[in-house]
């Protein structure tokens, strides 16, 4: 074996792939606990008492219109919860509807322009600017707020620009890092990031708002982010041919795993073949399972939570372990899942359609059974708590199933794949709360909701019978355009078999 080249000590102790995956997961934590920590914070912030008189005074007692036909749970006998204290702002319902929801506005918009700059340009940096835009806007909106609400929307509109387009910059980085027998393990690890950064946000913004006030919320958790983009800009690159931090096993490794040529620095730009992905079945499929079981996932998240408090008079969110609980088990599962189908995989006892299929299904099928089992438990609060932290869970398998299967159909356009699909996945997020909001409306009953559970269940059943009809785990035709100036990446074959030997044992 080689010896490393000098500077290169880091290489030779810890794998770069593996620093590119935890410093990934870092960053999805980050972006996605500065998201959540707002309405953690913003309990501290607003001046309930005032806000509650002015919407009294508004109301003109219209709202006791409140049809209540049918079952309804009994509030629980102690539902002693401390007052929450004031704080400075007086910001309406509606105010504050629109500061939460805006963050959408952003996501929205930002993740096809930021899956090509990162496909043609800079994946790193574009991650990069990702957690300094949320890390700088979140510095602010303590200042922000003191000057105008509408100030605080724009700060929430730049973490949101900031956000969107952390998957497909992602996408972008684990396609010419993660070797094929380890995507699932590199995408679950780099993506579950998101539920351990929303769990540890928001017990820590609850600390810090009751000890240190709301405005510690923002400097203390802005502040600790900062470290993580030196050690980003320093530890990581676009790719292993660019990473001077790496060993020369690893690299090899990782570049014919992927069908390169270890010492080629060039840097392909391909246009999208736009026409052939619209039309391409897999891809579709990813499309409506990434679609579907969002909706599912703002239905657990956001409903259910909702639901609890309205129908069952539990109220899930004053109730740090049951909020907390489910995200850790959804992290622990989808890496569990994960590193088995990777391990499965290897060994060639399934195939990487298989292993995206069963991933998909995971996620899928056990939350539509929990939904069901949620229209038929009544008012039973434990056993539905219960089935919300099994649902959530068993969502942690998309991370190793429809979410890591753009690299496999087409490696040189994940990142616009995959910013083409949490796009689409977006609109369930605006609509579930409205569509909620319809069927309930002065009717929270146990009834209604199961209109809503049930319409839940249809898509995921769709997402299951399509996905499993139409998803590949192979590469497809359209990954390589054809180029006019030649067949350059063909005219040397791949490393030889002892070569390949030595990969499987490193
Ligand atoms: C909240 O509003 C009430 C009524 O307007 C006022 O008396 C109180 O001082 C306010 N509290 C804070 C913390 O600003």
């Amino acid at each position: 074996m080689d010896v490393p080249a000098k500077g290169n000590i880091l290489g030779r102790f810890v794998s770069a792939r593996y620093i590119l995956a935890v410093l990934g997961s870092i960053g999805m934590a980050i972006v996605y606990g500065l998201k959540v920590n707002l309405s953690v914070a913003l309990v501290g912030m607003l001046n309930h008492t005032a806000i509650k008189m002015n919407e009294q005074k508004s109301d003109h007692g219209s709202h006791n219109v409140t049809v209540r036909a049918e079952v309804e749970c009994e509030p629980p006998t102690s539902s002693g919860h401390a007052k929450e204290a004031d704080g400075p702002f007086l910001w309406s319902s509606e105010i504050q509807g629109i500061i939460l929801s805006c963050y959408f506005w952003g996501y929205f918009v930002s993740q096809i322009p930021g899956a090509r700059i990162s496909e043609l340009f800079s994946a790193k940096w574009v991650m990069f600017f990702s957690v300094s835009i949320n890390v700088v806007c979140t510095l602010f909106t303590p200042v922000m707020a003191k000057a105008h609400y509408v100030a605080v929307i724009i700060m929430r509109i730049g973490e949101g620009i900031g956000g969107g387009v952390t998957f497909p910059a992602m996408h972008v980085l684990l396609s010419k890092w993660a070797p094929p027998a380890e995507r699932s393990v590199m995408a679950a690890l780099v993506y579950a990031g998101t539920s351990l950064g929303t769990v540890i946000s928001m017990l820590m913004a609850g600390v810090l708002t009751a000890n240190l006030g709301w405005e510690s919320v923002f400097y203390v958790m802005g502040g600790l982010s900062c470290l993580w983009c030196v050690l980003w800009v320093w530890l990581v690159q676009d790719s292993p041919q660019q990473q001077p931090l790496i060993s020369k096993e690893e690299r090899e490794l990782i570049v014919t795993s992927l069908g390169g040529k270890a010492d080629d620095h060039e840097h392909k730009k391909l246009p999208v073949p736009w026409k052939a992905v619209l039309t391409s079945g897999p891809f579709l499929a990813i499309l409506v399972a990434h679609a579907c079981s969002n909706w599912g996932w703002y239905m657990l998240l956001i409903e259910l939570p909702f639901y609890m408090k309205q129908v069952l008079k539990f109220n899930m969110s004053e109730n740090a372990v049951a909020t907390a609980l489910p995200f850790l088990s959804l992290w622990f599962f989808s890496l569990a899942l994960s590193k088995s189908l990777d391990w499965l995989r290897g060994k060639s006892y399934i195939t990487t359609t298989t292993a995206r299929k069963v991933g998909t299904l995971f996620a899928s099928a056990v939350p539509a059974v929990c939904l069901l089992g949620l229209c038929y438990v009544g008012c039973n609060r434990g056993l539905a708590v219960a089935l919300t932290a099994l649902g959530v869970t068993a969502i942690g398998g998309m991370f190793c199933g429809f979410l890591s299967n753009h690299i496999d159909i087409a490696p040189n356009f994940a990142g616009t794949l995959m910013a083409m699909t949490n796009t689409v996945a977006t609109i369930p997020g605006i609509v579930v709360p409205i569509f909620v909001g319809v069927l309930t409306h002065g009717n929270q009953t146990i009834s209604a909701w199961r209109v809503i559970f049930f319409v839940t269940i249809g898509l995921y059943v769709i997402e299951i019978v399509v996905y499993t009809i139409f998803g590949s785990g192979e590469q497809q035709p359209w990954n390589n355009v054809p180029q006019n100036d030649g067949e350059n990446h063909e005219e040397k074959p791949l490393k030889n078999e002892t070569d390949k030997n030595d990969q499987v044992a490193v």
